[in-house]
């Protein structure tokens, strides 16, 4: 299938490229650079452009006769999205309307979306399912309900096909190591923790520990970023005219700030001085997918079942990439 990637070239999307291309798709990745890096896009597929860019996403559209578009290219961090809504406001959801459009205006009706456990907000009920009431509290989270909900419209009056996939926290990296995380600036617990064992960074500061979880510490569900592009690939398996799937992406185990930084240090063999610092605004206490109806629909499970094997791969990549992309020469050798 003729896929558009949007984002490809950044954390999540440049992942499920790869394993798209490897499934035998014609992908082509559209992205503007900002956050993405060229270095992660395969070689000879990078559009560079605009989402908001509805005439020329159009054409790309049509000159790449466009089966199925996946949807990656978002901001996505929550304390920017609480200092910078309208950056927010904007990208996850002004350009993202936008390229819904040029998809209608080319004909294409299948899409991909990268939703997110911040749709939930705060919820009661652990682990959360997918019934679970989705009640943001961030403008990050409000952006991304805003596109679920277009795309229930859009199934609903034009015949979509959709699949919403909610992710909890990405992590790791490819294990050939020459695809990994490279946020600047970085603000995810395992890539500070690993800058700390690479001496980029002195210690880690605990935001809180007097959250009701068994450590104090928040805890969250870890999920392998090849995990979640898997998923990807077989979602595009399961789509339905006029219908939508709306999917948690994890592991179904929740792991403590302090079990994270103990996973980090058997990794690493470095002792990761910590301090403590207070809560950060709007981290809820504990974050556990039920994933369950990922794996019924798609007959998927995760393959990195454990903290270690997930910490182990992005030790992997931030080793041998300390700069992050920045660290190779050129990527000839990245896509052979
Ligand atoms: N943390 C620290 N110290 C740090 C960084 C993080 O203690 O220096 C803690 C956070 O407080 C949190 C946990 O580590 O409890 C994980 O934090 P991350 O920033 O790595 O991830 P988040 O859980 O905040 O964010 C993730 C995704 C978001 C998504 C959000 C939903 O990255 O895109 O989950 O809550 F919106």
């Amino acid at each position: 299938m003729n896929i558009l990637v949007t984002g490809g070239a950044g954390y999540v999307g440049s992942h499920a490229c790869r394993v798209l291309a490897r499934a035998g798709h014609e992908v082509w990745i559209y992205d503007n650079l900002s956050r993405g890096h060229a270095a992660a896009a395969l070689p000879g597929r990078l559009i560079v452009g605009e989402l908001a860019d509805r005439k020329f996403l159009t054409d790309v559209l049509r000159e790449k006769q466009i089966a199925a578009v996946m949807h990656f290219a978002a901001f996505a961090l929550v304390n920017e999205s609480v200092t910078d809504p309208a950056l927010y406001y904007a990208n996850n959801v002004t350009a993202a309307l936008s390229l819904l459009e040029a998809m209608r205006a080319a004909g294409v009706s299948k899409f991909i979306f990268s939703s997110t456990t911040a749709t939930y907000g705060e919820p009661q009920q652990m682990p959360i399912a997918e019934d679970c009431p989705q009640q943001p509290i961030n403008p990050y989270g409000f952006t991304k309900l805003v596109i679920e909900h277009a795309l229930a419209d859009y199934a609903c009056a034009y015949d979509w096909s959709y699949a919403a996939l909610r992710y909890f926290n990405a992590a790791g990296a490819t294990p050939e190591g020459d695809l990994g995380e490279d946020h600047t600036p970085e603000s995810h617990l395992i890539p500070i923790v690993l800058q700390v064992a690479l001496g980029q960074r002195d210690q880690i500061t605990i935001f809180g520990d007097d959250y009701p979880t068994p450590d104090g510490t928040c805890v969250r569900d870890y999920i392998h970023v090849d995990d979640l592009a898997t998923a990807h690939l077989k979602a595009l398996d399961k789509l339905i005219p006029g219908q939508g799937l709306q999917l948690n992406l994890g592991t179904g185990r929740g792991h403590s700030v302090r079990e994270v930084l103990d996973a980090c240090r058997r990794a690493t063999g470095h002792p990761i001085p910590e301090q403590l610092g207070p809560r950060r605004a709007g981290d809820p206490p504990v974050l556990v997918a039920d994933s369950r109806r990922a794996q019924r629909e798609l007959a998927w499970r995760p393959q990195y079942e454990d903290l270690d094997s997930i910490v182990a791969t992005a030790w992997n990549w931030h080793r041998t990439h300390p700069q992050g992309y920045e660290s190779d020469s050129g990527n000839s050798a990245r896509w052979a």
